[in-house]
C-alpha cells in the first residue's frame, strides 16, 4: 500500500512557527515518526510539503498514476481557500483523511470553513502532531483490507 501526506504552505516551519498554536514538533518530525510506523507495516509512506497551490495540486495529479491509495492532508491556509486543491483531490478520486494541528473551530471565523471536509473520510483537528498519526492509524487497517 501508498499513502501520501500532503502539506501546504508554513508548515515547513513547524518547530518554530507561532507554537503556542501548533507545538514544537518539526515536519521531519511527524514524518519520521510516520514513516517508521508505515514501514512496520509494509507501507510506503511519502510526504510532500508545499508553499505553491500549483505544486500541490500537480503532486496529487501525480499520485494517481504512482497508484496511492489514501492521502492524509493538510492544506494549512489552502484549507480556507482552495477549490483549485479541493478539485484536484476530487479529480484522483483518491480517498483522504483531512488534518489540523489546531482546532480551526476555535479560531477566527475565517478558520471554520474548510473546501476539504465535505469529501473527506475525516477530519481530525486539535489534537497537534499527534493528529497525522491518528490519521495514519485509522487508514493502516484499511490498506489491509482492501489492498494487501
Ligand atoms: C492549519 C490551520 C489553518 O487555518 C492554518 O492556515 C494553517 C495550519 C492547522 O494545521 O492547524 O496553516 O491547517
Amino acid at each position: 500500500g501508498r499513502i501520501l501526506t500532503l502539506h501546504g504552505p508554513n508548515l515547513n516551519l513547524l518547530g518554530t512557527r507561532e507554537p503556542d498554536i501548533y507545538g514544537r514538533t518539526t515536519l521531519a518530525d511527524i514524518h519520521s515518526a510516520m514513516d517508521s510506523r508505515a514501514r512496520a507495516e509494509g507501507v510506503v509512506l511519502e510526504s510532500f510539503q508545499s508553499n505553491h497551490e500549483g505544486q500541490l495540486i500537480d503532486r496529487a495529479q501525480a499520485a494517481a498514476a504512482e497508484g496511492v491509495d489514501y492521502i492524509i492532508i493538510n492544506p494549512a491556509a489552502y484549507t480556507h481557500t482552495s477549490v483549485a486543491l479541493r478539485d484536484a483531490l476530487a479529480a484522483v478520486s483518491i480517498p483522504y483523511v483531512e488534518v489540523h494541528l489546531s482546532n480551526i473551530h476555535t479560531r477566527e471565523p475565517f478558520r471554520h470553513h474548510s473546501y476539504f471536509s465535505d469529501k473527506a473520510l475525516g477530519v481530525i483537528c486539535g489534537l497537534g502532531a499527534y493528529g497525522y498519526m491518528a490519521a495514519l492509524e485509522f487508514l493502516l487497517p484499511r490498506l489491509r483490507e482492501h489492498k494487501n
